[in-house]
C-alpha cells in the first residue's frame, strides 16, 4: 500500500467499510426506491480488482457514483493526499454513500459533483486538469460511454487507466442489430477501442465485463 494511503493500525481493514457499503441500512433503503435497477453488479473480484489498480493512483475520477461503493474502493487504497472527483447525477443515491466514506475516514479525498459526467469532465478540462489524472472509472450511463472515453483520454496522464464497465451488457453486445440503443453504442465504443492506438486494453471477463486501457 503506497505511504499516506489508510493507515491500517488506525482504522479497521478497507474491506470492512466495502462490506458495510455493500450492506448498510442506507443501501437497502436505497435498494427499496430503485426496485428495478440491482444495487450492485460488483463482484468481490471487481473490488479488489480496483482497488490494486487504485494503488498505483493519486487522482482518479469516477462517472456514475451510485451509492459511491467503488468510489469507496479507490479513496481506500489512493494516498491521504490523493483526490477522487466523483460525479452523478442523481444526488438521492449519492449521499447515501456519504457516511461509509466518513466512518472510513476518507471523505476528505471524495469531490463529489452533482452534474452529469460530460459536464463535470468539460470543466476539469477547461480549468488545466488535462494529462493530470492516474484513473478513471466510467460506470454512467451508457450511450455517454463514447463521450466519456473521449474526455478521459485527455483528462488522465501517459501511463494512466480507464475502466469502463459493463462492457458486455448481459452478452447482449453480441447481438447490437436486435438490441440498438445502449446496445449498439457499447458494441461501437468496444469496437473502436479495440482498434484504438491511442491505449493498449485488456478486457476482464468478470461480472458483466471491464474493460482496462492503459493510455499510450
Ligand atoms: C450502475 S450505476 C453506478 C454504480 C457505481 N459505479 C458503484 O460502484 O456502485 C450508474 C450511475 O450513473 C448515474 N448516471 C446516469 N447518467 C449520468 C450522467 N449523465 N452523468 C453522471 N452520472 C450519471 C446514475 O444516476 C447511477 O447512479
Amino acid at each position: 500500500m503506497n505511504e499516506g494511503a489508510c493507515d491500517p493500525g488506525a482504522l479497521p481493514p478497507p474491506c470492512f467499510f466495502l462490506r458495510e457499503a455493500r450492506s448498510n441500512a442506507s443501501c437497502r433503503s436505497f435498494s427499496r426506491l430503485s426496485r428495478n435497477m440491482p444495487l450492485f453488479g460488483i463482484s468481490k473480484e471487481a473490488a479488489v480488482g480496483t482497488a490494486v489498480l487504485g494503488v498505483v493512483a493519486a487522482a482518479g475520477f469516477f462517472a456514475g457514483v451510485f451509492t459511491g461503493y467503488n468510489t469507496l474502493n479507490m479513496a481506500l487504497v489512493i494516498p491521504d493526499d490523493g483526490k477522487v472527483v466523483a460525479c452523478d447525477v442523481n444526488e438521492e443515491s449519492a449521499n447515501l454513500g456519504k457516511p461509509v466514506w466518513k466512518e472510513a475516514g476518507v471523505e476528505h479525498k471524495i469531490d463529489l459533483r452533482i452534474k452529469p459526467a460530460s459536464q463535470t469532465l468539460d470543466e476539469l478540462l477547461s480549468n488545466g486538469e488535462a494529462g493530470t489524472f492516474d484513473f478513471a472509472f466510467i460506470d454512467a450511463d451508457k450511450e455517454g460511454y463514447n463521450d466519456y472515453y473521449e474526455k478521459c483520454l485527455q483528462l488522465i496522464r501517459k501511463g494512466g487507466i480507464i475502466a469502463i464497465d459493463n462492457v458486455l451488457l448481459s452478452g447482449k453486445v453480441l447481438n447490437p442489430e436486435r438490441y440498438g440503443g445502449e446496445v449498439q453504442s457499447m458494441h461501437e465504443l468496444n469496437k473502436k477501442i479495440f482498434r484504438d492506438p491511442r491505449v493498449t486494453i485488456s478486457m476482464i471477463l468478470m461480472g458483466d465485463g471491464v474493460t482496462l486501457a492503459f493510455k499510450l
